[in-house]
């Protein structure tokens, strides 16, 4: 079987699971292509060899253009900040490789149409690493939403609460930046606006607020150290946010992020409420969905817990046997496996189109926060002129 050959920008927390998924992909189901992690890049030379080694990865450059530039790459897989995801994805197009892109795709609306007109031009495939989506139950409830289960949404609500920004002591990293990391409305949000997106259809309108709550981090000292005390950085991004949505349906949405949640790791809800049920995910417990009809026996009124591990249940048939479960690193697995079961002639989804269409609606709420308005999606891409 022939070799789909992948190099890896940046050799973070992404590099390693995207790495992960490229090894656990072919053990999920047949794939016409075998995927190989062939190079991966990082800024650090030791720190990318050390990477290397431990992924088993066997090339590593500390030049993400050579690496881009290699005839016997196919794919680039972007694991950086979000202030270089554009241009490394623009470069990549023009070599003629499929890219993949974790999310946000771009800083910006504009950045991100820019990403998504260069793929599209050349004619390569493309993706952005919405990763959740892959989780079986998330999967199992967009299933339930598209098959009518709860009927017509009516409310979409999610939260995600991390506690990355509590302590005042942490030093500057690319994460406070917001020409680089983008907003904690994009970092955390842009999850839950492509679930939005996917489960209940086009967003028309925002109302958001947002809030930096310690202005500035020290700057970062020797590795093990905190801050050195020496000096601080101004926080350009926000620590916590949270808006309001209509959706083009009509069905009304509710979402907060923050990273500013004392003792909350990662965790996210996402509920939907129809005309007929109610679906909630909770992160916590991720293998499983809570759900209740309007169909459901009254005597028995409350939701039910389903767990999505059946082999009936999306990606649970490739995994282990029912009770056992899945966690994180099994969604970079069946996003690869998702990604490559129609190589080369299925399109990649979600693709940047999507990205994009996730972006502007992180920019129009970093807009309504801005101005203390509803802001149309639409002022963002131009499309249809302002409501
Ligand atoms: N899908 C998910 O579950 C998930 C989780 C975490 C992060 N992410 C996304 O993945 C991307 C990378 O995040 P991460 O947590 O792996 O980051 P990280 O800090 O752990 O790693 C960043 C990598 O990018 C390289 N890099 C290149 N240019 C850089 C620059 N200017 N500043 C800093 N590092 C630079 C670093 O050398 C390093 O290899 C981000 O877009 C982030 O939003 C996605």
């Amino acid at each position: 079987m022939s070799e789909l050959r992948v190099g890896i920008v940046g050799y973070g927390v992404m590099g390693k699971a995207h790495s992960y998924g490229y090894r656990v992909a072919p053990m999920l189901r047949p794939l016409p292509v075998t995927p190989v992690a062939a190079v991966i890049s990082g800024r650090n030379g030791p720190a990318v060899a050390a990477a290397a080694a431990a992924y088993g990865i066997p090339e590593h450059t500390t030049d993400w253009r050579a690496l881009v530039a290699r005839d016997d790459i196919d794919v680039v897989d972007i694991c950086t900040p979000p202030g270089t995801h554009a241009e490394i994805a623009q470069a990549a197009a023009a070599a003629g490789k499929a890219v993949l892109c974790e999310k946000p795709l771009a800083l910006t609306y504009r950045e991100a149409a820019a990403a998504l007109a260069a793929v599209t031009s050349a004619g390569v495939h493309h993706a952005v690493g919405f990763n959740y989506r892959r989780l079986p139950a998330v999967a199992l409830m967009r299933r339930m939403v598209a098959g009518g289960a709860v009927g017509e949404v009516r409310l979409w609500r999610a939260t995600w609460l991390s506690d990355e920004f509590t302590d005042p002591d942490t030093p500057y990293d690319w994460r406070f930046d917001r020409q680089m990391g983008g907003t904690t409305i994009a970092d955390l949000g842009s999850h839950l606006i492509d679930m939005a997106l996917w489960m209940a259809g086009e967003i028309g309108s925002v109302c958001a607020q947002s809030a930096t709550f310690i202005a500035e981090r020290p700057l970062p000292g020797r590795p093990g150290e905190a801050g050195t005390g020496a000096g601080a950085r101004a926080v350009t991004v926000d620590d916590a946010s949270s808006a309001l949505l209509r959706f083009g349906s009509g069905a009304l949405g509710a979402m907060e992020v923050a990273r500013a949640a004392v003792r909350r790791p990662c965790d996210f809800t996402v509920e939907v409420n129809g005309s007929r049920g109610t679906l909630v995910f909770d992160y916590a417990r991720l293998n499983e969905l809570r759900y209740g009809s309007a169909d459901d026996d009254p005597g028995l009124y409350g939701m039910r817990r389903i767990r999505a591990e059946h082999p009936s249940h999306p990606y649970a048939g490739s995994w282990w046997p029912i009770g056992q479960g899945v966690g994180y690193g099994a969604s970079f697995g069946n996003q690869v496996a998702d990604l490559l079961e129609g190589w080369p002639d299925a399109p990649w989804d979600p693709g940047f189109g999507q990205g994009a269409a996730v972006q502007a609606v992180c920019d129009a709420m970093e807009a309504s926060a801005a101005q203390g308005r509803w802001v149309t999606v639409s002022e963002v891409t131009g499309a249809g002129g302002a409501g």
